[in-house]
């Protein structure tokens, strides 16, 4: 019998921050350790190039990001790790799946919305599109679950529509359903405002990079706000981070527990930078791991695209 298979892809775009490692990276890496699933984790450039960026810069956060992967634990032999764009089957795909999407389900998405103020000179048809593209990515490779954070669940509602719409159509039962898997910690708050999510997009105030250095950690973690809410976040991130030789959280003793906070990060990362500085050092071996990625992905979309195209009557 094969494994449940599980998919998932963070975008070249910055540095990766704890919520990205607390909602969706830590998880990864225990799924993939579980033995339970067929593994496929992909870094997605295409994306990405939905937002404004520099190309000069777009191969290097491919780069950094794939060390941040295989730093953390992804590991070639479990996991297919791949670039998403070298796989075009996966576009393609996506188009087919364009031809069954209502606009209005597009129109109604949290993150479009939120995207389209942020960028408001490029508001493109990929912004809108781009929850189309996220299907794709699972269906291509039969997903069954996708480790995310809360902000994606949403976008996972509209590949379950998808495989909905798909089988629908063309009256068959060819895709199965599509399960977000959530952590304990789905959605960590900005360090200076509360309310919002810790995102990379917000500024370098806002969160905590996985490969920072302690100083930087210890420098963010006292800035950071002590509301209700801002204490509840500290005491999520001490609950992860802390072992309990670090002493004990204390909501009145803030600038204390804050101390206790940023070194509790700090070691908990510190063999992952040792681990990335190593990778960082050696891109032979790391573009080889993602060529060996692709040769492991691309058979399975060729054949999950050519069975598409046989089932909606082109060829
Ligand atoms: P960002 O919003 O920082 O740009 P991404 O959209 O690249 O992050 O998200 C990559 C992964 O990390 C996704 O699975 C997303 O749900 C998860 N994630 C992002 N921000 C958080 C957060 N604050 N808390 C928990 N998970 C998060
Ligand atoms: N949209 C996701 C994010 O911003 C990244 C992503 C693209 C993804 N395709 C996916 C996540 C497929 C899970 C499955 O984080």
């Amino acid at each position: 019998m094969s494994k449940p298979v599980i998919v998932s892809g963070i975008q070249p775009t910055g540095l990766l921050h704890i919520g990205n490692y607390l909602g969706a990276l830590k998880n990864w890496v225990d799924l993939q350790n579980s033995g339970k699933y067929d593994c496929f984790f992909f870094l997605a450039d295409y994306h990405s190039i939905t937002e404004n960026y520099s190309p000069a810069e777009k191969k290097e956060q491919i780069f950094n990001l794939v060390c941040d992967y295989l730093a953390s634990g992804l590991d070639p032999k479990k996991s297919t790790i791949f670039v998403q764009s070298q796989i075009p089957e996966c576009t393609e795909l996506a188009w087919i799946f364009n031809t069954l999407t209502p606009i209005g389900e597009l129109e109604r998405m949290t993150q479009f919305k939120d995207k389209s103020n942020k960028q408001v000179k490029n508001i493109n048809a990929g912004l809108l599109t781009y929850p189309i593209l996220q299907a794709a990515d699972i269906l291509i490779y039969h997903g069954e679950f996708v480790p995310v954070g809360q902000d994606q669940v949403q976008h996972l509602e509209l590949a379950h529509d998808t495989v909905k719409w798909f089988n629908n159509k063309y009256a068959t039962e060819y895709f199965k359903d599509v399960k977000p898997l959530l952590t304990e910690t789905p959605k960590i708050m900005s360090l200076i405002e509360s309310t919002a999510k810790m995102s990379k997009s917000a500024g370098a105030k806002h969160y905590i990079g996985i490969d920072e250095s302690p100083e930087i950690i210890a420098q963010k973690i006292s800035k950071a706000v002590t509301t209700p809410e801002g204490i509840k976040n500290l005491e999520t991130i001490y609950n992860v981070f802390n072992s309990s030789m670090q002493g004990k959280f204390d909501a009145n003793k803030m600038a204390e527990t804050k101390k206790i906070i940023a070194t509790g990060i700090a070691d908990y990362f510190d063999d992952f930078r040792k681990k990335k500085m190593e990778l960082m050092k050696d891109k032979k071996r790391v573009m080889k791991i993602l060529e060996e990625g692709k040769a492991k992905a691309q058979p399975i979309a060729q054949k999950t695209l050519k069975e598409v195209k046989e089932i909606i009557g082109l060829i």
